[in-house]
């Protein structure tokens, strides 16, 4: 790890042409573990720490938005022992982490459906949002028990009842009222995705958002993701033509 040399955001990035929100999906943590005889949930511990510097990256380095897939709908089919490390492992680093975040301005928010999991780390996501809701300098999502199609089927059904109250109109149901239902209402469109330890699929990751959004996929393992990697796929999202179905509008970022 040489995240000393990476303190301040690389001169070859352009600045203006850095993307506003990233996504990242977070894989590879035990297959990591695994390669060092470790068991699993020594990859998830180190997982989180990659994490917490990128959140701080993100900062140093002037991206406004990080969305962080910590655990999927999906992911409760895991061996009971993982799915409960993971829970317990959340709520301490929530409660471990809380102070250091807030005074760095690191604004905290979560989606998905946070109603299944355990009062004890409900109460420590709802300390945490409330706590740095108004920090500026970075906006940490997070993606705790989420899944796109989860997602869209809570909208539909919140739209159809407000449809069957009377309230909106079946006509009035277009793309931007769409959007205030999800649970990423507000937050801009990742601009890129990154997805770590060499798988090439989405898992039920931000499926509407994801749009237009420009993907990256590394084979380091998740825990092994420093800046150097980091500062890899700035390079090649800033190398990008995003036309949005036009046609070629300017030269790419480092073009
Ligand atoms: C990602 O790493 C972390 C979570 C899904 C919580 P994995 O646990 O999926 O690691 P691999 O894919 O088995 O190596
Ligand atoms: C996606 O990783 C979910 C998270 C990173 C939280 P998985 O490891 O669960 O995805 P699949 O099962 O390989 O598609
Ligand atoms: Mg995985």
């Amino acid at each position: 790890m040489n995240n000393f040399d990476y303190v301040t955001r690389p001169t070859d990035l352009d600045p203006d042409c850095l993307p506003q929100h990233v996504a990242v999906i977070m894989d590879g943590n035990g297959r990591w573990a695994k390669r060092q005889g470790f068991p699993r949930i020594a990859g998830h511990r180190q997982g989180a720490r990659t994490l917490k510097d990128l959140v701080r990256c993100c900062k140093d380095w002037g991206i406004p938005t990080l969305t962080a897939y910590a655990f999927s709908t999906e992911n409760w089919r895991r061996p009971l022992e993982e799915v409960d490390f993971l829970l317990v492992l959340f709520e301490r680093l929530l409660r471990q982490e809380l102070a250091e975040m807030d005074r760095e301005g690191v604004r905290i928010s979560f989606i998905g459906d946070l109603s299944p999991l355990p009062s004890s780390l409900r109460k420590e996501i709802d300390r945490a949002v409330l706590a740095t809701a108004n920090n500026r300098a970075v906006h940490f999502n997070v993606a705790v028990n989420y899944g796109s199609r989860a997602e869209l089927t809570q909208a539909c059904r919140q739209i159809a009842e407000q449809v069957q109250l009377g309230n909106i109109e079946p006509g009035a149901v277009d793309e931007q009222l769409i959007e205030q239902y999800l649970y990423t209402a507000g937050t801009p469109d990742p601009d890129l995705l990154i997805r770590s330890s060499g798988e090439l699929r989405l898992s039920n990751y931000l499926l509407w958002q994801l749009a237009y959004t420009e993907f990256y996929f590394t084979d380091v393992f998740w825990p092994d993701f420093d800046r150097a990697v980091f500062h890899e796929a700035l390079q090649h999202y800033q190398m990008r033509d995003r036309r949005f179905g036009t046609v070629k509008l300017k030269q790419p970022c480092a073009g």
